[in-house]
């Protein structure tokens, strides 16, 4: 079997089991996917620096930003003083500002990455794309678990890594958005690097880490 990285969406996880999740979950996945909203980019606050924070005095597993703000250079500021490991704007609100954001994260020793909503088009990135250490593709509409599965956002990961593969780039592929049974074919298809994995694929199904972990497994075996 392909090897894939699973990045678990904390923003899915049961905070009355907060520290036995993140335990069971430290040595098997490499990064956990910390969703970053201001309430105005999309209609929802989940996570935080803060949390970045807590989740950091119990484990060491590198930790990636998905930023869903308005004013991402504010928010870059605010992760770096965390030492978020990686850190992925908007690509949609980074419009002059996205090489000045990729340098201070870059400079800051941590990984810069970009993420693209399920409308917008590679082209938007295509200035800075060999900077970029880590490219999301949202495959749900941002902000909410459990949403619509949209397929066709699934070309711009096969897009990327032809891309890749033809100038020799370094960024991961991530995607994110309803990872779970009902799509994993389809996903594994077009091959992403990091699945990004949430309620209806892991924490949602069962009221137990690692029955629930167990269960995700066996269906994406
Ligand atoms: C939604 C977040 C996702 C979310 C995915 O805006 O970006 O990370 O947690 O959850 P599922 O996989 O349950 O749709
Ligand atoms: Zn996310």
């Amino acid at each position: 079997t392909r090897k894939i990285q699973l990045s678990p969406s904390l923003m899915t996880m049961d905070l009355d089991q907060f520290k036995e999740q993140i335990t069971f979950l430290n040595d098997k996945v490499n990064s956990f996917h910390i969703d970053v909203m201001d309430g105005h980019f999309v209609p929802n606050i989940t996570l935080s620096p803060w949390f970045v924070e807590q989740v950091r005095k119990i484990s060491d597993v590198p930790m990636s930003a998905h930023m869903m703000v308005m004013d991402a250079p504010f928010w870059v500021d605010r992760l770096i003083e965390v030492k978020c490991d990686y850190i992925c704007f908007p690509s949609e609100v980074a419009n002059g500002v996205a090489f000045s954001m990729i340098d201070k994260i870059h400079a800051a020793g941590l990984k810069a990455g970009a993420v693209l909503n399920p409308e917008t088009s590679i082209d938007v990135i295509k200035p800075y794309i060999d900077l970029l250490d880590k490219i999301t593709i949202m495959t749900i509409d941002p902000g909410f678990a459990g949403q619509r599965f949209l397929e066709s956002t699934l070309d711009k990961i096969v897009e990327l890594r032809a891309l890749r593969e033809e100038k020799g780039y370094n960024y991961e592929i991530e995607m994110d958005g309803s990872t779970n049974k009902a799509h994993w074919k389809m996903i594994s298809d077009a091959n992403p690097d990091v699945y990004v994995i949430g309620r209806s694929g892991l924490f949602g199904l069962t009221d137990n880490i690692e029955s629930s972990w167990n269960q995700m497994v066996s269906e994406y075996e």
